[in-house]
């Protein structure tokens, strides 16, 4: 299966899959934590596993480095089955949350473990340590400072460096940038991405973040409750969600259920509340469907007086948040009997509404995601 995809593709490097879940499904008693999942890994992606607490992350992960064992399915590394295969054969590099650095070792002793678990040879340890040193942008001389001693930042370096410095074939992260505050979170990712673009190294990372994936990845696997929901590249994860799950999970959403009252070629009207929300319509809907539409809380344009749109409700303005570069309202729309979040990033004072202002909020048909029940 796994050359045959291969030879599909051409023969193209890029193309290439490295990795292969195939079917992988993980019980642990009568818990399902991982369900029939497939995901092709490509030769040098950067591929992000996202979905919340308990969907399954971490256990995928685990059956990627051997930790576990799929209940059913195979994982396929190079093209080799590896269910019977210890981790330390896999030549797979990891971090986790907790970054397991030992913290009374120096810097170099931490980054040299793995080299000297593999038994390399002394005289080209320390070569390796300072290119790794460089690619992860710490200075040489930190060589010799205990572990314990450095920043969180500089911790988080010195486990990349551990991670990568005997050029694994692929590189696993869970979480590695949960334990760090906003600003080095976002300086490290960042470094990730910089060191992601340096080696080609193919990365496997998990997060339950949705901008740390939409900002690294460059396709995203969302997983919820065990079981694969879209696998895309991460633009198209967030412009074309395949379920409500997806719509809902990334970015800031309303959903909105309602039944397709008529068709009119490209559009269709769906009654919501008292009210109707026209949207584009294709050949999955019918009339008399029961459906759930899905609006982006940037994609609802909010005026005093008219707005320019497909549809257009009078709206109370019920909360008002600002954020500096843009505010959070939840509005109310009578009509339809719904209450919705809206994110609105123009700064002139004209369009600064106040709580209990009755406003007009509207949207594009083209801009609702619309699914079947
Ligand atoms: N060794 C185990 N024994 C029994 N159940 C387990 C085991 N490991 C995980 N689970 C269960 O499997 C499900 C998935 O767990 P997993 O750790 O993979 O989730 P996750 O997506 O990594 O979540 P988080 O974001 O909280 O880390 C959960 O319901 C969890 O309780
Ligand atoms: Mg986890």
């Amino acid at each position: 299966m796994v050359s045959k995809q291969v030879s599909e593709s051409g023969g193209d490097k890029e193309e290439e899959t490295v990795v292969e879940i195939d079917r992988v499904t993980k019980r642990y008693g009568s818990l399902v934590a991982v369900n029939d999942v497939s995901i092709p890994i490509r030769d040098g992606e950067f591929m992000t596993i996202l979905g919340p607490s308990g969907a399954g992350k971490t256990t995928l992960l685990h059956m990627i480095a051997g930790f576990e064992r799929p209940t059913e399915g195979e994982i396929y590394i190079d093209d080799r089955p590896v269910s019977d295969e210890p981790p330390n054969e896999r030549n797979i590099g990891l971090v986790f949350q907790s970054l397991a650095l030992f913290p009374h070792m120096t810097v170099k002793e931490n980054i040299a473990f793995p080299l000297k678990m593999r038994r390399e040879d002394p005289e080209d340890i320390d070569g390796q340590i300072n290119e790794v040193l460089e690619l992860v942008q710490l200075p040489v001389d930190y060589k010799n400072k205990p572990v314990g001693d450095l920043s969180g930042g500089q911790q988080q370096r010195v486990a990349f460096a551990r991670a990568i410095v005997y050029e694994p074939t692929l590189l696993l992260l869970d979480e590695p940038l949960s334990s760090l505050d906003k600003k080095l979170r976002e300086e490290m990712r960042s470094e990730l991405t910089r060191i992601h673009a340096e080696t080609d190294l193919t990365i496997v990372h998990v997060t339950h973040n949705q901008t740390e994936a939409l900002s690294m990845a460059d396709r995203i696997a969302v997983i919820n409750g065990g079981a694969l929901e879209q696998l895309a590249p991460a633009k198209e994860i967030y412009a074309q969600p395949a379920t409500p799950f997806v719509a809902g999970f990334i970015g800031d959403t309303t959903m909105l259920d309602g039944t397709v009252n008529r068709i009119d070629g490209r559009r269709a009207a769906v009654a919501v509340g008292g009210g109707e929300v026209t949207v584009e319509s294709d050949d999955r809907v019918t009339v008399g469907d029961d459906v759930r539409i899905a609006l982006r809380a940037e994609k609802i344009a909010l005026d005093h007086d008219d707005v320019d749109a497909d549809n257009a409700y009078e709206a109370t303005v019920e909360q008002v948040a600002f954020e500096g570069d843009q505010t959070q309202y939840t509005i109310s729309v009578a009509s339809l009997d719904a209450v919705i979040d809206v994110t609105h990033q123009d700064p002139d004072p004209e369009t600064v509404f106040d709580r209990g202002d009755v406003i007009t909020a509207g949207w594009d048909a083209a801009e609702v995601f619309v699914y079947n029940q």
